[in-house]
Parts: structure tokens; C-alpha cells; sequence
């Protein structure tokens, strides 16, 4: 019998618990979790019961961990918020131990690079969370491109549609609602970025545009107090009053989840006068913005423009690529795959089946890296770190293009973001 592997979860929360730690228990013949670090005692205590993990495997800091590691570790998984990564990544390569990452890999163009160069001759395996790219969709899109059948891509239009509520839970309330940690494009639209230069390739100069329209303190509706439940009046008229929001039959498990270890819905009803999740929209310390656009030009005059919005009924992303001999056209909505070929003449309508959380990229980034670590076939990996430099550096030069107004090169952005570490020759 082929043993599970031996895993190790540094953050507890969401994705930690609720994406991994579940594969884990769905799949105990592939993996198992035999270690824990979690900084809060509920989730820690919560995830070491349900994974049978001893009190003496389970850690409060990184640093207690990586001061003691428990023995039988096979790889691990990186969980934090992103401020929190570049320290355990190091210690973890220290260690030798495979490694799968949560995206995005920091906050800053600095520590890009910095780990970017750090990890170039790591020899284990080293993935990020980049789960997009082995959905089943959008490995459907990419094998449709390489397929030869529609010639050449010219243009790409892509956009990320977040709801109405995601948007407000997320991006409003929630933990990344200011770029004091995370702008929205490296938050939300990493995958986005990751996602065009997998399809095209290197970026060459990017431009983009953005603001925060509507989530501002100009736009709170008469007499609203700072948390829905105390009495805000305009419960009626107001889609994002929080009884509406993680009171509903179809509310999304992880918004809860990010709140902790909560009991039951009085619980919740506790929480919510008092966290963060529970204020009001209009009234919170958000800055992201919730409208942007990002025009970029890839090498081989390939053009791409990008839109997140978070003013929508559904979230979905829509992709259309048109091609020299055809068209690729992706609605996130109907999560049909439309494709003309223009000679010989053939119109197809393909319905990819995507079960599970993210198009069933969840699941298949966690079988990806369980398989390659029993095989130790890294040619198997679709989303190493090394391939992760580009899209990361998109969003970061985007963002500098937003914030300045100016059209930004990426192999300058790039070599000058080296310059300011490292010296004037060095690349
Ligand atoms: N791949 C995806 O599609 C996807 C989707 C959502 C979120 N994310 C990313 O996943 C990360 C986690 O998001 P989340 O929603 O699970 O957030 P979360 O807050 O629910 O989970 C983060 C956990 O890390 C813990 N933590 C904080 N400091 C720590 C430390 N020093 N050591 C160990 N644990 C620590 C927190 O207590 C928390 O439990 C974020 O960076 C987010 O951007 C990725």
C-alpha cells in the first residue's frame, strides 16, 4: 500500500483549514497533516482535533516551530497572509522540505526579487497557489491554443467579475481592503496576471487605470451607524447590511471560515457587532480600489487588456482570445468554452465539467503536488515559483503605472527594482 504523505500546515484559516486541510481528510489514502502552526488557539486547537494531531505537533509561532520541527516531515504547506511568507519559504528550504505556497508571494517588487533569486537553484519541489492554471477550464483553453488549430493569438481580452458581495467581504470589510498589506491587483487579480503571461508569454510594457468609486465615506446613506447591527435604518434598500450577507441559506462557507472558529449562527450574530466583517461598508479603513483596468503589450505584439470590477451579480471571469485562424471565447456564467475556426470552418461549443471550489483548481493544485512528491516528477508541476516572477512583477508594474500615470516597461521596472537592491551592475 502506497503511504500518505506527511504534511506540515503553517496557517490555519480559510485556505489553510478549509482548502487543504479538508483535502486531507477527503483524501487520506494521498496525505496527512502531522504538524500545525496557527497563532490562534481556537483555530490550532480546532484543526488538531479534527486531524488527530498531538498538542505537542502543534505550534503557536513559526519561530517555535522551525526551532523544534517535528520528525517525519514531508512537505509543507504556507498558508498566512501574504506578509507573512518570505520567513517561513526560507526556513522551509533550510529544512529541504517540497513546499507549496499560497499566492501572492509578498507584497512588495523587493521581495519578489529577493525570493525570486533565492529560489532559483532550490532543487525540491517549490509551487505556488496559482490554481487557475490547472482548472480544468483554463487547461482545456491552453491545450485549445497549443492545439495549433487557430494559428496565432493577436489579442486577449480577459476580465475578473467579482460579486457585489465577495467585492464587500473581501475588499471592503475584510483583511484585503488596504494596500497598507495588498493592492486589489495582487490580492485578487495575481491569478490573473499569472494567468496571461502563462497563455502569452513575457509582458513588455503595461499601462493601468483604477480607483475606488463607490466604497467611501461620501457615499454612506443617512444616519447609518458603524455596524449594520446597531440599528443601521437602511436595512431595506442596502444589499450589503451583514444580515443579508452570512445570514443567508447560500452564504459562502469561507467568509465564515475567515472569522474564525465561530459555534453557530448566535455566535455569529456576537461576532458580527463587533469584527470587522460586521461594519459597515461605507464606514471601514478600506482604500483598494474597486474598478481597474490594466492594458499590456506582450512580446510578438500580442495585446492583452484586463478589467476587474467588483460591481456584479455573479462572479465570474470571461475570456476571449482571437486568434489569426479562429476565436476562443470563455463565459464564466453558462462555463462554456465557444470556438470558431475560420478554415476549415468549424463552430464548437465545449462544456468542460469544473466541480469544486475555484473550477476544481483546489483540488487539482493539491494533486498535483501530492503526485509530485510521491513521484518526484517536477515536469509534472504547472506552477512552479520560477514561473511565477512574471506575473507578479505585471501586477507590480501595473500598479506603479496606476498610482503614476505613466506607460511602465517591465524589463526596466524589472532592472531597475534590481538596481535599488542590489547596485547599478548587478542583475
Ligand atoms: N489561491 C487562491 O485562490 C486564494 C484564495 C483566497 C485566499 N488566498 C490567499 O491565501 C492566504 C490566506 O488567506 P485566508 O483567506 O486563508 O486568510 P485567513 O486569515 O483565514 O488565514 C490565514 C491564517 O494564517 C494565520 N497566521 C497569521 N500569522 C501567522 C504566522 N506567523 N504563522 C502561522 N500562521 C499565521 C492566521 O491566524 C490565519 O488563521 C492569503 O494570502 C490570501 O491572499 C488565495
Amino acid at each position: 500500500m502506497i503511504k500518505a504523505v506527511s504534511l506540515a500546515l503553517i496557517g490555519a484559516g480559510n485556505r489553510g483549514a478549509g482548502i487543504f486541510g479538508q483535502y486531507a481528510l477527503e483524501m487520506p489514502h494521498r496525505t496527512k497533516f502531522i504538524t500545525v502552526v496557527e497563532p490562534d488557539a481556537a483555530k490550532r486547537k480546532a484543526f488538531a482535533a479534527r486531524h488527530n494531531i498531538p498538542e505537542s505537533k502543534c505550534f503557536d509561532s513559526i519561530s517555535a516551530f522551525f526551532a523544534a520541527p517535528p520528525k517525519g516531515i514531508e512537505g509543507v504547506i504556507i498558508a498566512t497572509l501574504e506578509d507573512q511568507r518570505i520567513e517561513p519559504i526560507m526556513k522551509s528550504m533550510e529544512q529541504g522540505w517540497d513546499i507549496l505556497v499560497e499566492k501572492p508571494l509578498c507584497t512588495n517588487k523587493e521581495e519578489l526579487i529577493k525570493l525570486y533569486d533565492a529560489t532559483k537553484n532550490y532543487g525540491k519541489i517549490l509551487i505556488v497557489c496559482h490554481q487557475m492554471r490547472l482548472s480544468p477550464i483554463y487547461r482545456t483553453i491552453k491545450s485549445l491554443i497549443d492545439s495549433g488549430d487557430y494559428g496565432d493569438i493577436v489579442c486577449v481580452q480577459h476580465s475578473e467579475n467579482l460579486s457585489w458581495h465577495h467585492m464587500a467581504h473581501s475588499f471592503v470589510r475584510g483583511f484585503f481592503n488596504n494596500d497598507s498589506l495588498t493592492p486589489m491587483l495582487l490580492a485578487k487579480s495575481c491569478h490573473d496576471m499569472d494567468m496571461l503571461t502563462y497563455l502569452l508569454g513575457k509582458a513588455v510594457k503595461v499601462a493601468s487605470f483604477g480607483s475606488l468609486k463607490y466604497f467611501r465615506k461620501e457615499n454612506c446613506p443617512k444616519g447609518a451607524p458603524k455596524f449594520c447591527l446597531d440599528g443601521c435604518p437602511h436595512y431595506q434598500s442596502c444589499p450589503y447590511h451583514v444580515m443579508k450577507i452570512y445570514f443567508d441559506h447560500d452564504t459562502d462557507p469561507a467568509y465564515i471560515r475567515q472569522m474564525g472558529v465561530v459555534e453557530d449562527k448566535e455566535h455569529l450574530l456576537e461576532l458580527m457587532k463587533k469584527n470587522r466583517f460586521g461594519k459597515c461598508v461605507f464606514q471601514t479603513d478600506n482604500n483598494v480600489v474597486d474598478n481597474q483596468t490594466v492594458q499590456i503589450e506582450f512580446e510578438g505584439d500580442v495585446h492583452a487588456s484586463f478589467t476587474m470590477c467588483g460591481h456584479n451579480g455573479i462572479g465570474r471571469r470571461m475570456t476571449k482570445i482571437s486568434m489569426t485562424n479562429g476565436e476562443i471565447d470563455y463565459d464564466g456564467i453558462s462555463g462554456d468554452i465557444k470556438t470558431y475556426r475560420f478554415e476549415p470552418r468549424l463552430d464548437s461549443a465545449i462544456k468542460v465539467v469544473a466541480k469544486g471550489t475555484h473550477g476544481g483548481g483546489d483540488r487539482a493544485i493539491m494533486d498535483n503536488f501530492i503526485d509530485a512528491i510521491v513521484t518526484r516528477d517536477k515536469s509534472i508541476l504547472l506552477t512552479p515559483i520560477q514561473n511565477s516572477l512574471e506575473g507578479h512583477l505585471l501586477v507590480f508594474a501595473a500598479e506603479e503605472s496606476r498610482k503614476n500615470g505613466k506607460v511602465v516597461g517591465i524589463r526596466e521596472f524589472e532592472k531597475q527594482t534590481r538596481a535599488s537592491l542590489f547596485g547599478k551592475n548587478k542583475r
